[in-house]
């Protein structure tokens, strides 16, 4: 079962007060918060969460469900929160003061407390069939989820699986804490406190506002012939988890994807791309706007000139004639004027020599360097363990979420940008 004590579910506790601790020095500004409510008995809470939001400075619109409305009252929800509550997604009156897709830009971030296990997989499988979670499709702003349901409903491998991929998509969630439950059983499932919930409702700071990054991911496909490509395993997890957190952190972001099976994380822009020339030239064509450049796709480093435009027979031995593609890194470092470029290494061996040595081949500015021989770890898997190599030093990041790995490289980018 997941463990998901805190927020961030991949970070040890004191991993977990060492981000919140500099967040929340960084961040101490009040926030237009979207409180969700949905259908548990711990909405009994959401008044005292709503009273502990405002007393620390935070301003709160409250979404109803209809589930919600059956624990809650709209008049008491009003009467803590000072305004009237949403309910409705086809409210004429509510649509005319604040249309959904106002209020979902109107929100610094969302918080759904209580957040059932029917509203759980009904985010993770992207419905819309009512005002709030048509707001959390809407909404670029965080989400966090205060987890709340009987401890079998918690622990079944249907709600483990949706919390995995929401995880995944950079939710966090506040909980759920463990103890005796409303229906008298004991586990993990009650509702963390609502004071619990407002100390840990703390954003990334921007660390990259106003930075402009530009990011390559996934593979490149090479024709052979109409069915047949050379290709390599990247799934992109490592460049769109770069993406994702730049993007939360701030920044503009554009990413040039090969080909994934991923969604494009919220408010980054993103060119699709098949071929490595195709990389090369989106590369080329975006690099002046951008700040830095970091390329984390798995370029091919062989295509075929002129592929076979019928499908190729089988024989016993066939011979292709590969010829090198661009180094887009290589090209990109010599550009005058060029951003910060940050370059990937993926090794089997030697891992720091090898990245130094891309590092002066390429003349980037870092490179992290990444072992793809370990399963667990570099292409596909949802884990990475890096070492960040700079002319002067060698920062080893242990194993960690694709999405931790990504912050910790950032945050060491962030660090060279004036
Ligand atoms: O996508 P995932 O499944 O999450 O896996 C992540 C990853 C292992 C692909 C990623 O972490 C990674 O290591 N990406 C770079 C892979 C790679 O091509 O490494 P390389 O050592 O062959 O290339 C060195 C650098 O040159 C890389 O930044 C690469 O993007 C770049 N390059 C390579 C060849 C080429 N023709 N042009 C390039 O720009």
């Amino acid at each position: 079962m997941i463990d998901l004590p805190f927020p961030w579910a991949h970070l040890s506790y004191k991993e977990y007060n060492h981000w919140v601790l500099r967040y929340q020095s960084m961040t101490n500004t009040p926030m237009h918060i979207l409180l969700g409510i949905t259908g548990s008995i711990a909405a009994y809470k959401a008044p005292e969460l709503i009273r502990l939001l405002r007393q620390a400075g935070h301003e709160v619109k409250v979404v109803l469900t209809r589930a919600g409305k059956e624990f809650v009252t709209p008049l008491t929800l009003q009467a803590v929160c000072g305004e009237a509550v949403f309910e409705h997604l086809l409210d004429p009156t509510a649509e005319a003061s604040m249309n959904h897709i106002h209020l979902a830009r109107w929100a610094d971030c969302l918080l759904i407390a209580p957040a059932s296990a029917h509203f759980i997989a009904k985010l993770t499988h992207g419905f819309a069939d009512d005002l709030l979670s048509t707001l959390c499709l809407a909404a670029q702003a965080p989400l966090f989820l205060a987890p709340a349901m009987n401890q079998a409903m918690w622990s079944h491998p249907a709600t483990q699986e949706n919390v995995r991929i929401l995880v995944s998509r950079g939710v966090r969630f506040i909980g759920p804490d463990e103890g005796i439950q409303a229906c008298g059983e004991s586990g993990y499932g009650r509702m963390t406190e609502p004071a619990n919930i407002v100390s840990h409702l703390v954003l990334p700071p921007p660390f990259l506002r106003n930075q402009r990054i530009l990011i390559t991911a996934g593979p490149t496909q090479e024709a052979i012939d109409p069915v047949r490509y050379l290709s390599n395993r990247s799934s992109g997890k490592m460049g769109y988890a770069l993406a994702q957190v730049a993007s939360a952190a701030g920044a503009h972001v554009t990413l040039i994807s090969g080909p994934t099976a991923l969604s494009v994380p919220a408010a980054c822009r993103c060119i699709h791309v098949k071929t490595a020339a195709q990389m090369q030239q989106a590369v080329e064509h975006e690099l002046a706007q951008h700040t830095v450049f970091i390329s984390a796709a798995a370029v091919s480093d062989y295509y075929l000139p002129q592929p076979e435009t019928q499908k190729i027979k089988k024989q016993s031995q066939l011979n292709l004639s590969l010829e090198k593609t661009p180094d887009i890194l290589g090209l990109a470092c010599q550009r005058k004027n060029r951003p910060f470029c940050v370059g990937f290494a993926a090794e089997t061996q030697d891992l720091v020599a090898n990245a130094q040595k891309k590092l002066k081949d390429k003349q980037a500015d870092l490179i992290i360097a990444n072992d793809v021989s370990q399963t667990h770890i570099g292409f596909e898997s949802d884990d990475n363990a890096v070492t960040i190599v700079s002319s002067t030093e060698a920062i080893v990041i242990p194993s960690a979420p694709k999405i931790k790995i990504a912050e910790e490289i950032l945050h060491r980018v962030a660090t060279y940008l004036t």
